[in-house]
């Protein structure tokens, strides 16, 4: 059986190594995973209540439209709950807009070295990838709006980018929206976006009140610290919302994580700790990298990409035979760089003994 065409190509998504596939494999107990930007300090204990109870519930379909954890994000916001789509992680947003909006021959434009899932997304659709060059570290925004033709349909743009951890300014994303002709919907990917400090960070939610063609994806993966349950969402204005919700699958976010993202958002505490703990780590990673003469790109996520001057597979291999598992990125077009996710205090310190070791 032949699968449609393009699929062949793509190699399946990987993700970083569970820490049991490593227990598993090299028979190590005391693992340090810092490989898919989870949040180190586990998850709210406010979530954890909410989804005990919520346990109770599940011979029930859950709320396919997810209305309360809508309510809850529209207060968040400041928006109308009929701009938001609950996705199974943002990924499935990201999937969902994908099967929404492109067809087979459409062209998609993404940065090099962006987000992988936005090619998987453009492949699994037929579409044709037009990948801009980066500048530096950073998505080149003239290079896309260049690229821009009447055959453009979508347009992703990862803020922060993952794995340069670099960030698309307010000024660059409104240029991109000064440009970018009625028939492209713009990818507003913000997977990260809760860390950011910057007063430069673009504001998107205004351009989905001013009914542009945006989709803005957010996650409770990350700062939330639900990894695990995958939840995320999509803010667009309500006639994309309508398309979108012709595509969803029904009941594609579950009830144990509806009420688990409910609590999460609710626990402001958490969130700010989670800010605080990224933020603090980050500065303490970055002295000791450059006390070690590492060079890293200062990321405005909560993980950061290392420049080692050696192979970033090698080194990888080498850390998970320690018990740490940080993420190769040869993929990205780095081969002699590493992604590490900004853990706990003593997760960072046994990552950075560990590498120095090892270099
Ligand atoms: C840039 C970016 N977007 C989206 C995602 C998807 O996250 P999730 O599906 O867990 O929401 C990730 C995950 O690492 C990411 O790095």
């Amino acid at each position: 059986m032949k699968a449609r065409v393009g699929i062949e190509s793509i190699t399946p998504y990987q993700g970083g190594k569970p820490i049991e596939e490593v227990q598993r494999e090299l028979g190590l107990y005391d693992i340090v995973k810092l490989a898919s930007n989870e949040n180190p300090l586990g998850p709210s204990p406010i979530a954890v209540e909410a989804m005990q109870q919520a346990v109770k519930q599940v011979h029930l379909y859950p709320d396919g439209n997810g209305y309360y954890l809508k309510q809850d994000l529209s207060h968040h916001l400041g928006l109308e709950p009929d701009r938001l789509i609950l996705g199974n992680g943002s990924n499935e947003v990201l999937q969902i807009i994908g099967e929404t909006f492109i067809s087979p021959n459409d062209e998609v434009i993404y940065s090099e070295s962006a987000f992988v899932v936005y090619r998987l997304v453009a492949t699994i659709c037929g579409a044709k990838s037009v990948v801009t060059p980066m500048q530096g570290y950073d998505h080149d925004i003239e290079a896309m709006i260049a690229a821009i033709t009447e055959r453009t349909k979508v347009i992703f743009i990862a803020n922060p980018n993952n794995p340069t951890g670099t960030m698309v300014t307010a000024a660059q994303a409104q240029k991109l929206m000064d440009y970018v002709p009625e028939h492209v919907l713009v990818v507003f990917d913000e997977a990260y976006g809760e860390y950011i400090n910057r007063a430069d960070y673009p504001q998107t939610l205004p351009y989905v009140q001013q009914v542009r063609n945006v989709v803005i994806s957010r996650t409770f993966s990350k700062v939330y610290g639900l990894a695990g349950m995958r939840i995320g969402y999509g803010i667009a204005p309500p006639h994309l919302i309508e398309l979108m919700n012709r595509v969803r699958q029904p009941f594609n976010c579950n009830l144990v994580a509806q009420a688990a993202a409910q609590a999460a958002l609710s626990d402001l505490d958490y969130v700010e700790q989670s800010r605080k703990t990224n933020a603090q780590e980050k500065q303490k990673l970055y002295q000791v990298l450059t006390a070690l003469g590492i060079q890293y790109i200062p990321s405005e996520g909560n993980f950061i990409m290392l420049n080692l001057n050696q192979s970033g597979e090698a080194v990888a291999q080498r850390l998970l035979q320690q018990g740490i598992i940080v993420r190769p990125i040869t993929g990205y077009g780095f081969p002699n760089s590493i992604r590490v996710t900004i853990g706990t205090r003593r997760q960072n310190v046994r990552f950075i003994e560990t590498l120095t070791a090892i270099l």
